[in-house]
C-alpha cells in the first residue's frame, strides 16, 4: 500500500495552528471598519464554524460536515453585500494571518490559491456597476 500523502493539515502544525490562523483572521476583521459591520456582534461563533471548516478544508477532521453540514458557502454569505473590495479586504486579512502564523511554502501558496478561488464566489455585490452607473448619470447631466 502506498503511503498516504500527507495533508496541509498535517503539515502545518495541525489544529494549533489552525487555531492561532483563526485568532488573528479574525482580530483583523474586528478592526476592519468596513467588514466589522457585516458581522454579528458576538464574533465566536463564526470563529468556530471558520476554524472547523479550515481543518476539514484541509484535509483535517471533518468535523464541520459532523456538526455544521453541508459549507454552502455563497449561500451563507447571501445576506451580506460582499463587493470586490470587501472580498480583498478578506483576502488581505488572511493573507496576513497566514504570515503572522508563519505558515511555509508550499502550504502558504496552495491556501492562498484556494482562497483566491473562492472568494470570487463570494461576491455578491457588484460595486463597480455603481461606478459606472455614477460616471453614466454625470455624463447625462454634461
Ligand atoms: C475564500 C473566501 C471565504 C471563505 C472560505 C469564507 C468562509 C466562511 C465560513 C466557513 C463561514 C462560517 C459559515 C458557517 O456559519 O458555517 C463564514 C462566515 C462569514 N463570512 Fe466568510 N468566507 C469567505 C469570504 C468572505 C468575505 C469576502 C466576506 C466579506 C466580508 C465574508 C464574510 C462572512 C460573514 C459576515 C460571515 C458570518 C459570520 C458569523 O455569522 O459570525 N466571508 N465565512
Amino acid at each position: 500500500m502506498p503511503e498516504q500523502e500527507q495533508t496541509i493539515y498535517d503539515v502545518v502544525g495541525g489544529e494549533p495552528t489552525f487555531e492561532k490562523l483563526v485568532d488573528v483572521f479574525y482580530e483583523r476583521v474586528a478592526a476592519d471598519e468596513k467588514l466589522r459591520p457585516m458581522f454579528p456582534e458576538d464574533l465566536e461563533p463564526g470563529k468556530y464554524w471558520q476554524f472547523l471548516f479550515l481543518i476539514q478544508l484541509f484535509g483535517g477532521p471533518s468535523r464541520y460536515a459532523v456538526e455544521r453540514g453541508h459549507p454552502r458557502l455563497r449561500m451563507r454569505h447571501a445576506p451580506f453585500p460582499i463587493d470586490v473590495d470587501s472580498r480583498d479586504r478578506w483576502l488581505g486579512h488572511m493573507r496576513a494571518a497566514i504570515e503572522a502564523v508563519g505558515i511555509a511554502e508550499p502550504a502558504r501558496s496552495a491556501m492562498m490559491t484556494y482562497f483566491e478561488r473562492s472568494a470570487a464566489f463570494m461576491v455578491n455585490a457588484d460595486s463597480s456597476v455603481e461606478n459606472v452607473m455614477q460616471w453614466q448619470r454625470k455624463y447625462d447631466e454634461a
